[in-house]
Protein backbone atom coordinates (compact mmCIF):
# COMPACT_ATOMS: atom_id res chain seq x y z
CA UNK A 1 0.00 0.00 0.00
CA UNK A 2 1.12 3.41 -0.59
CA UNK A 3 2.07 5.60 2.46
CA UNK A 4 -0.08 8.09 3.33
CA UNK A 5 -0.45 11.51 1.25
CA UNK A 6 -1.08 15.14 2.18
CA UNK A 7 -1.84 17.57 -0.57
CA UNK A 8 -0.18 21.10 0.72
CA UNK A 9 -0.69 23.95 -1.10
CA UNK A 10 2.93 25.73 -1.98
CA UNK A 11 3.62 29.52 -0.74
CA UNK A 12 1.41 31.08 2.09
CA UNK A 13 0.17 28.06 3.43
CA UNK A 14 3.53 25.84 3.49
CA UNK A 15 5.45 27.05 5.99
CA UNK A 16 2.65 27.24 8.41
CA UNK A 17 2.04 23.70 7.90
CA UNK A 18 6.07 22.54 8.27
CA UNK A 19 5.39 24.43 11.38
CA UNK A 20 2.87 22.41 12.75
CA UNK A 21 4.52 19.14 11.26
CA UNK A 22 7.76 20.60 13.47
CA UNK A 23 5.41 21.04 16.35
CA UNK A 24 4.17 17.41 16.22
CA UNK A 25 7.45 16.18 16.45
CA UNK A 26 7.93 15.10 12.99
CA UNK A 27 11.05 15.17 10.70
CA UNK A 28 10.51 18.10 8.20
CA UNK A 29 13.97 18.44 6.69
CA UNK A 30 13.14 16.71 2.83
CA UNK A 31 10.43 19.58 2.76
CA UNK A 32 13.13 22.08 3.91
CA UNK A 33 15.73 21.49 1.75
CA UNK A 34 13.31 20.02 -1.09
CA UNK A 35 15.43 22.44 -4.12
CA UNK A 36 12.85 21.47 -6.94
CA UNK A 37 11.34 17.91 -5.89
CA UNK A 38 7.32 18.21 -5.52
CA UNK A 39 7.01 14.84 -3.67
CA UNK A 40 8.84 14.68 -0.05
CA UNK A 41 8.59 12.26 3.19
CA UNK A 42 7.96 13.36 6.24
CA UNK A 43 8.95 10.44 9.14
CA UNK A 44 8.60 10.02 13.01
CA UNK A 45 11.94 9.09 14.45
CA UNK A 46 13.59 7.52 11.29
CA UNK A 47 10.20 6.08 10.30
CA UNK A 48 8.34 7.37 7.21
CA UNK A 49 4.39 8.83 8.00
CA UNK A 50 3.55 10.30 5.05
CA UNK A 51 4.26 12.16 1.64
CA UNK A 52 3.95 15.81 1.33
CA UNK A 53 2.82 16.71 -2.34
CA UNK A 54 3.09 19.89 -2.90
CA UNK A 55 1.08 21.61 -5.09
CA UNK A 56 -1.40 24.94 -6.47
CA UNK A 57 -4.15 25.62 -4.16
CA UNK A 58 -7.09 24.44 -6.76
CA UNK A 59 -4.46 21.02 -7.74
CA UNK A 60 -4.78 20.10 -3.69
CA UNK A 61 -8.43 19.78 -3.94
CA UNK A 62 -8.51 17.62 -7.74
CA UNK A 63 -5.90 15.59 -5.74
CA UNK A 64 -7.97 15.11 -2.63
CA UNK A 65 -10.91 14.18 -4.66
CA UNK A 66 -9.87 11.69 -6.69
CA UNK A 67 -8.06 10.05 -4.08
CA UNK A 68 -4.49 10.43 -5.18
CA UNK A 69 -3.81 11.96 -2.20
CA UNK A 70 -5.93 11.21 1.22
CA UNK A 71 -5.68 14.61 3.00
CA UNK A 72 -5.25 18.22 1.46
CA UNK A 73 -4.21 21.63 3.39
CA UNK A 74 -6.17 24.56 1.91
CA UNK A 75 -6.99 28.13 1.74
CA UNK A 76 -11.31 28.36 2.54
CA UNK A 77 -10.97 30.93 -0.09
CA UNK A 78 -10.19 28.09 -2.87
CA UNK A 79 -12.48 25.87 -1.21
CA UNK A 80 -15.44 28.14 -1.10
CA UNK A 81 -14.47 28.86 -4.66
CA UNK A 82 -13.91 25.08 -6.11
CA UNK A 83 -16.64 23.43 -4.06
CA UNK A 84 -16.14 19.64 -4.36
CA UNK A 85 -17.21 16.50 -2.75
CA UNK A 86 -14.49 15.83 0.24
CA UNK A 87 -14.77 15.93 4.07
CA UNK A 88 -13.48 19.34 5.78
CA UNK A 89 -12.31 18.05 8.95
CA UNK A 90 -10.25 20.97 10.52
CA UNK A 91 -9.58 24.67 10.37
CA UNK A 92 -6.08 24.19 10.68
CA UNK A 93 -6.17 28.81 12.40
CA UNK A 94 -3.69 29.96 9.93
CA UNK A 95 -3.57 31.18 6.81
CA UNK A 96 -6.39 34.20 7.93
CA UNK A 97 -7.52 36.77 6.07
CA UNK A 98 -10.90 37.25 4.72
CA UNK A 99 -13.04 37.90 1.64
CA UNK A 100 -13.85 41.78 1.21
CA UNK A 101 -16.28 43.71 -1.13
CA UNK A 102 -13.81 46.90 -1.86
CA UNK A 103 -14.02 50.31 -3.99
CA UNK A 104 -12.61 53.33 -4.24
CA UNK A 105 -12.08 55.22 -1.27
CA UNK A 106 -15.46 57.16 -0.14
CA UNK A 107 -18.13 56.06 -3.09
CA UNK A 108 -21.53 54.69 -1.83
CA UNK A 109 -21.26 51.07 -3.64
CA UNK A 110 -24.95 50.55 -2.85
CA UNK A 111 -26.10 54.21 -3.49
CA UNK A 112 -28.78 54.08 -6.61
CA UNK A 113 -30.18 51.69 -9.17
CA UNK A 114 -27.31 51.58 -11.97
CA UNK A 115 -25.81 48.27 -12.54
CA UNK A 116 -22.54 47.34 -11.55
CA UNK A 117 -19.88 45.55 -12.45
CA UNK A 118 -17.74 43.59 -9.73
CA UNK A 119 -13.75 42.18 -11.06
CA UNK A 120 -12.79 39.01 -9.01
CA UNK A 121 -10.43 36.23 -9.01
CA UNK A 122 -13.58 34.42 -7.68
CA UNK A 123 -16.49 34.84 -9.74
CA UNK A 124 -18.32 32.10 -7.77
CA UNK A 125 -17.80 33.71 -4.53
CA UNK A 126 -18.91 36.77 -6.24
CA UNK A 127 -22.50 35.55 -7.87
CA UNK A 128 -22.84 34.09 -4.30
CA UNK A 129 -22.66 36.97 -1.95
CA UNK A 130 -24.90 38.93 -4.23
CA UNK A 131 -26.94 36.36 -4.84
CA UNK A 132 -27.92 36.13 -1.57
CA UNK A 133 -28.12 40.11 -1.47
CA UNK A 134 -30.50 39.55 -4.21
CA UNK A 135 -28.62 41.89 -6.27
CA UNK A 136 -27.56 41.30 -9.91
CA UNK A 137 -24.10 42.08 -10.95
CA UNK A 138 -21.96 41.52 -13.79
CA UNK A 139 -18.19 39.99 -13.23
CA UNK A 140 -15.10 39.75 -15.05
CA UNK A 141 -12.56 37.26 -13.98
CA UNK A 142 -9.24 38.44 -13.03
CA UNK A 143 -6.30 36.22 -12.63
CA UNK A 144 -4.58 38.47 -10.05
CA UNK A 145 -3.79 42.06 -8.63
CA UNK A 146 -7.67 42.72 -8.80
CA UNK A 147 -7.21 45.84 -7.36
CA UNK A 148 -5.92 46.70 -10.75
CA UNK A 149 -9.93 46.97 -12.23
CA UNK A 150 -11.37 49.34 -10.40
CA UNK A 151 -8.22 51.89 -10.83
CA UNK A 152 -8.60 51.52 -14.42
CA UNK A 153 -12.49 51.70 -14.60
CA UNK A 154 -13.16 48.09 -15.26
CA UNK A 155 -14.96 47.45 -12.75
CA UNK A 156 -16.82 49.31 -9.93
CA UNK A 157 -15.57 47.39 -7.43
CA UNK A 158 -14.23 43.87 -6.19
CA UNK A 159 -14.25 41.08 -4.47
CA UNK A 160 -10.98 39.70 -3.56
CA UNK A 161 -8.59 38.89 -0.30
CA UNK A 162 -7.62 41.18 2.26
CA UNK A 163 -4.98 40.03 4.80
CA UNK A 164 -3.27 43.13 6.04
CA UNK A 165 -5.27 45.50 4.14
CA UNK A 166 -2.42 47.51 2.49
CA UNK A 167 -2.89 46.57 -1.23
CA UNK A 168 -5.98 48.17 -0.69
CA UNK A 169 -5.26 51.33 1.26
CA UNK A 170 -1.98 51.91 -1.16
CA UNK A 171 -3.99 51.96 -4.44
CA UNK A 172 -6.92 54.38 -2.47
CA UNK A 173 -9.56 51.78 -2.10
CA UNK A 174 -11.25 50.57 1.04
CA UNK A 175 -13.67 47.59 1.91
CA UNK A 176 -16.79 47.75 1.93
CA UNK A 177 -18.47 45.11 3.32
CA UNK A 178 -16.64 41.37 4.73
CA UNK A 179 -17.72 38.27 2.18
CA UNK A 180 -16.47 35.60 4.36
CA UNK A 181 -13.48 34.37 7.10
CA UNK A 182 -10.84 32.40 5.58
CA UNK A 183 -8.42 30.10 6.59
CA UNK A 184 -6.59 27.30 5.93
CA UNK A 185 -8.62 23.75 6.52
CA UNK A 186 -7.88 20.13 6.46
CA UNK A 187 -9.71 18.35 4.06
CA UNK A 188 -9.92 14.49 3.39
CA UNK A 189 -10.82 11.88 0.63
CA UNK A 190 -14.29 10.33 1.60
CA UNK A 191 -12.83 7.15 0.51
CA UNK A 192 -9.72 7.10 1.89
CA UNK A 193 -11.76 8.08 4.93
CA UNK A 194 -13.20 4.89 5.43
CA UNK A 195 -10.34 2.55 3.65
CA UNK A 196 -7.58 4.04 5.96
CA UNK A 197 -9.49 5.53 8.59
CA UNK A 198 -6.85 4.78 11.69
CA UNK A 199 -4.08 5.95 9.79
CA UNK A 200 -5.96 9.23 9.05
CA UNK A 201 -7.73 9.92 12.44
CA UNK A 202 -4.11 9.67 13.89
CA UNK A 203 -2.77 12.18 11.61
CA UNK A 204 -6.42 14.37 11.97
CA UNK A 205 -5.61 14.31 15.92
CA UNK A 206 -2.13 14.54 15.88
CA UNK A 207 -2.76 17.68 14.00
CA UNK A 208 -5.80 19.50 15.76
CA UNK A 209 -4.18 18.86 19.47
CA UNK A 210 -0.75 21.17 17.91
CA UNK A 211 -3.41 23.45 16.58
CA UNK A 212 -2.19 27.19 17.96
CA UNK A 213 -5.67 28.89 17.34
C1 LIG B 1 -3.63 38.80 -2.49
C2 LIG B 1 -4.96 39.48 -2.71
C3 LIG B 1 -4.62 40.93 -2.52
C4 LIG B 1 -3.52 40.90 -1.47
C5 LIG B 1 -4.12 41.23 -0.13
O1 LIG B 1 -2.92 38.86 -3.67
O2 LIG B 1 -5.47 39.19 -3.98
O3 LIG B 1 -4.16 41.51 -3.70
O4 LIG B 1 -3.00 39.57 -1.44
O5 LIG B 1 -3.14 41.31 0.87
P1 LIG B 1 -2.99 42.58 1.82
O6 LIG B 1 -4.36 42.90 2.35
O7 LIG B 1 -2.07 42.11 2.92
O8 LIG B 1 -2.41 43.70 1.04
P2 LIG B 1 -1.61 38.00 -3.98
O9 LIG B 1 -0.44 38.55 -3.23
O10 LIG B 1 -1.92 36.56 -3.74
O11 LIG B 1 -1.34 38.30 -5.51
P3 LIG B 1 -2.29 38.30 -6.81
O12 LIG B 1 -3.45 39.19 -6.55
O13 LIG B 1 -1.43 38.82 -7.88
O14 LIG B 1 -2.71 36.88 -6.99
Amino acid sequence: MRPIRIALTKGRLEKDSVNLFDSMGLETEAIKNKGRRLILSVSDAGVPVFEVVLAKAADVITYVEHGVCDLGVVGKDTIAESGGSFYEVLDLGFGRCRFALAGPKGTDFFAGYHSRTIASKYPNVTRAYFGRKGMDVGIIKIEGSVELAPLLGLSDAIVDIVETGSTLRENGLEVIEEVMPISARLIVNMACMKLRKTEIERIISGMESHLSL
